[in-house]
């Protein structure tokens, strides 16, 4: 065979075995194989020396213009391999960077939960009992057994939502201390947390659901410095510190004497700040003495025992210690908020 025929016979068999290579490893192969340091093309030119000058340049051409057709074949079919795998590996690979990254998310629980827990442990360290009530109430245990008759001036304190069958949704989770009262029987100690509903015009600092959490003593010889104690421990519990707590006047009709309990203010420590309205005390939760007639209506004589309550706004409470200054951030469900706690 002539060395033109060898050249042509190398390039049409390089030609047809790149374009049979289904991957770059076989168009590799088949480089290697014709254009390779030990290739046809590397044995074909050690014959040149047998040619004749003229011949040589000739050959020489044909020679060059071989390599140059594989090597250009060549890459460009490699080329070819690289962007089909390219796209591949896009269609593959390809990820929505706006959607939520894979696992599992630890959630956490709403700030009134953590609360609620936090005083339900310190209650029950206390041998206090827990007590959720029903939502749905009688107007007898939300009204009538705390003594609020349905003629007294007092009910309008508290807009009701009334149910078509005469109960309604507890304003209070005071009705718990009735229900606690007589399935427990003194001596007994008990708090009731839980949501309440009132039909009140929702702004920054009104809701019309919001939590309560409830706290009862009966026992002989309660009096206000067990009262006092109580909440001094309470609160001291919560805001991780020694506070200074005072009673004012206030009244309920299901407590005699009925206080509200004040803490020194725990950002100006008394000074005066906005807090508090310059006035040194932030008012806390009402309190007090259960009314005879509280203890009468659950049939307990009043003669024997007494007791004390007292209503902690959980909200406000959270509100309060979280700084947090629009009471519809704790209903809304936005987990921006959320998940700060
Ligand atoms: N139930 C009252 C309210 O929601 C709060 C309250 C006041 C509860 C005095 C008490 C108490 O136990 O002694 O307005």
């Amino acid at each position: 065979m002539t060395l033109d025929a060898k050249l042509e016979e190398l390039r049409r068999g390089t030609l047809a075995a790149f374009a049979a290579a289904i991957s770059v490893e076989e168009l590799e192969e088949a480089r290697v194989e014709a254009l390779g340091r030990k290739g046809t093309l590397a044995s074909i030119s050690k014959d040149f020396g047998k040619l004749s000058p003229e011949e040589r340049a000739r050959v020489g051409k044909l020679l060059n213009s071989v390599k140059q057709d594989l090597e250009t074949e060549y890459e460009s079919k490699k080329l070819r391999f690289e962007q089909t795998d390219l796209a591949e590996r896009l269609a593959k690979e390809w990820i929505d960077v706006t959607l939520p990254a894979p696992g599992v998310r630890p959630g956490s629980l709403h700030p009134i939960t953590q609360l609620q827990g936090e005083i339900e442990d310190l209650f029950t360290s206390l041998g206090f009992a827990v007590l959720y009530g029903p939502e749905v109430e009688t107007e007898e245990h939300n009204f009538d057994a705390l003594n609020i008759p349905a003629t007294h001036p007092a009910r309008d304190m508290q807009d009701t939502f009334w149910l078509s069958d005469g109960q309604l949704l507890r304003t209070h989770t005071s009705p718990v201390q009735v229900r606690g009262m007589r399935t427990l029987r003194p001596p007994l100690r008990m708090i009731a947390p839980g949501r309440v509903f009132r039909n009140e015009e929702v702004d920054a600092s009104h809701e019309h659901t919001f939590y309560q959490l409830e706290g009862m003593m009966v026992d002989r010889d309660v009096s206000v410095a067990n009262l006092t104690y109580f909440m001094k421990t309470l609160l001291s519990s919560i805001f991780k510190r020694e506070v200074t707590v005072r009673l004012r006047p206030g009244y309920f009709p299901f407590v005699e004497p009925g206080f509200e309990l004040d803490i020194r203010c725990l950002i100006c420590n008394g000074e005066g700040c906005a807090v508090c309205k310059h006035s040194g005390w932030v008012e806390l939760l009402p309190c007090g003495l259960v009314h005879p007639n509280v203890l009468r209506m659950s049939s307990i004589d009043p003669e024997e025992w007494g007791g004390f309550a007292f209503g902690l706004g959980l909200t406000r409470l959270a509100m309060m210690r979280y700084g947090i200054d629009d009471i519809r951030q704790l209903q809304g469900g936005d987990l921006r908020f959320l998940t700060q706690f």
